[in-house]
């Protein structure tokens, strides 16, 4: 296996002050079915968690509704007190009604007390990135950014970041305060989100493709890029991991796993250098959705 140090991939300053390398873990898969309750294996899962400063993994996406809670709670409990330069993102603004399903909220009173609970369970005493998870169409827009910028202000939040939006979304979002990441749906297969990737790449805004696996599909064999995965002697997920790297400075992937050899191989992507000739192959092959 290719050396496993995350630090390999590259690093992104968020905000112009929180240097991460660029190759991050997505805490999402350390739950129960439809993301509810705890994992099958909280032991692996434990141990999942333990693994991530030994691999230099300092950039952990997590979100108050991944359990709900049992995810930052996990967190807290194996990685505080944390590492120097690990970063915490987390997400506010879901409420938790069922396994899979997750109603937006967005009134502020909401969003307040989810990052007063977020910073509890992680042992925080302020969050280095809080994500929006989702703009909430029921409650207005500037009260959602408004009680977000408060928060900046007072110090509980240092940076904040955008779920699933649009360029005019953050353009909106940018005049209550500086946006300093992005979290869209994205991956080697799945790409409307493009016009948003070059947008953050244009403005400095870290881009950070969520289901960059797309679930796991592209950790399967797959017959349109299985030359290129002999190539290298990689793995699937480690040539779809390896090409969202290249495809912009600004990229920051967190495959999700709850399992320790699935980190493992995730983790080893940052060491692989995809050739300009394979990144456009793969890229073509991507956009024919295969
Ligand atoms: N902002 C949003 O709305 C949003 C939505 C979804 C997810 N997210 C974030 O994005 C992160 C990544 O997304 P995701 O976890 O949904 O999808 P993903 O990273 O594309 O894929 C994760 C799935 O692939 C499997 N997997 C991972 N590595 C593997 C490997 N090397 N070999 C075989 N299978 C592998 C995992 O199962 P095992 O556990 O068995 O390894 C899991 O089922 C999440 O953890 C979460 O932090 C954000």
């Amino acid at each position: 296996m290719a050396e496993l140090n995350a630090a390999l991939a590259g690093t992104f300053t968020i905000g112009g002050d929180l240097t991460v390398n660029r190759l991050g873990f997505g805490a999402m898969r350390i739950t129960g079915s439809g993301i509810w309750g705890d994992p099958a294996d909280p032991a692996e899962a434990r141990a999942t968690l333990s693994r991530l400063p030994e691999l230099n993994v300092d950039f952990v996406d997590t979100a108050e509704s991944y359990g709900p809670y049992v995810s930052e709670e996990l967190i807290g409990e194996v990685l505080a007190p944390y590492s120097k330069g690990t970063v915490i993102a987390t997400k506010g603004g879901l409420t938790r009604t069922g396994p899979g399903q997750w109603p937006p909220n967005g009134r502020p009173e909401f969003l307040r007390q989810g990052v007063l609970m977020s910073l509890r369970r992680l042992k925080l005493e302020r969050i280095d990135l809080w994500q929006l998870h989702r703009i909430d169409a029921n409650t207005p827009r500037a009260d959602q950014f408004g009680v977000i910028a408060d928060m900046q202000k007072e110090g509980l939040i240092r940076h904040v970041g955008l779920s699933e939006v649009s360029v005019a979304d953050i353009e909106e979002a940018s005049t209550h305060f500086k946006v300093t990441t992005v979290q869209n749906h994205y991956n080697l297969t799945h790409r409307v989100s493009e016009a948003v990737l070059d947008y953050c790449a244009a403005n400095g805004i870290g881009f950070i493709p969520w289901y960059p696996l797309a679930g796991g599909e592209l950790a399967k064999t797959n017959e349109a890029f299985g030359q290129i995965v002999a190539k290298y002697g990689a793995t699937p997920s480690q040539i779809a991991l390896a090409w969202v790297l290249k495809r912009s400075p600004v990229m920051l992937p967190i495959p999700g796993t709850g399992k320790v050899a699935h980190l493992e191989e995730n983790v080893a992507a940052a060491a692989l250098d995809l050739s300009d000739e394979d990144f456009a192959t793969l890229d073509a092959i991507g956009r024919a959705g295969a």
